[in-house]
């Protein structure tokens, strides 16, 4: 871990009501009770709550992030879809974009570029993920791979201060399985170094759990953690956070 305040940031995915948001005074409780430098919470809900979770979050330092946006930065004729202003207009903070879910159904890092772009001009902070394939990993394409993703996801973007990286090993998300920390932790510096001059904030994604959160809080140069699965229970969320900082 880094030695400044560390990042959780919790996506929820496709779950979640009403009910999930009211789970959430526990976790207000805790946060009121630690050091102001020490975390930086973020709750990327499903849309249809982001607005509740707003209004319930307002007077905490818990913020509050989308999951995705269309690439779309005006209003305009798309069925079912959401852009970076609507959801700055219901209080999000944040926006999750390259999501590998997302990328396996289409998403290309071109239109990630788009989309990183608009939500930027909205005024939402970006984590940007990126992550190879079990296949890809196998292959010894790993670091080929990031780096594509990396260049072709903020082609032509000059000012990167509103993005935070997000390393998510498409392996790893919901198996269980994390990469080695040694492994980790050279990918977390190629990333930096391919980053170019301004070094992002790097959080890593998948898996992350109450059973091997202490190992991957040792990997060096990791600012925080993407927590699917594990952020759903408010428990273990907390329990998480209590062991990465003790
Ligand atoms: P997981 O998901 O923690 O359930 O593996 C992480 C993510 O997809 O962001």
């Amino acid at each position: 871990m880094t030695n400044k305040y560390v990042y959780f940031i919790a996506n929820w995915k496709m779950f979640g009501d009403l009910r999930t948001v009211n789970s959430l005074d526990k976790v207000i409780k805790f946060s009121k009770n630690i050091q102001k430098n020490k975390i930086k919470l973020i709750y990327c809900p499903p849309s249809t709550l982001i607005q509740s979770l707003s209004n319930k979050l307002k007077k905490t330092r818990i913020e509050v992030g989308a999951q995705n946006c269309h690439h779309n930065f005006d209003f305009g004729a798309y069925t079912g879809q959401i852009n970076s202003k609507m959801l700055k207009g219901v209080g999000a903070k944040y926006v999750i974009l390259g999501h590998s879910e997302n990328r396996q159904s289409g998403e290309t890092d071109q239109l990630i570029n788009i989309k990183i772009k608009s939500a930027l001009k909205a005024g939402l902070k970006i984590i940007f993920c990126i992550g190879e394939t079990l296949k890809e990993k196998k292959n010894k394409k790993t670091k080929q791979v990031l780096a594509k993703q990396l260049k072709n996801g903020l082609k032509s973007i000059k000012d990167k201060s509103n993005i935070i990286i997000a390393y998510e090993p498409v392996w790893s998300i919901g198996s269980g399985l994390i990469p080695k920390s040694k492994e980790l932790n050279s990918l977390i510096t190629f990333i930096k170094i391919k980053f170019g001059r301004k070094i992002p904030k790097i959080l890593y994604g998948g898996s992350v759990n109450i059973m091997n959160i202490e190992k991957l809080k040792k990997v060096n140069g990791i600012d925080g953690f993407l927590i699917g699965g594990a952020s759903q229970n408010t428990k273990k969320f907390i329990d998480i956070i209590k062991k990465t900082i003790n």
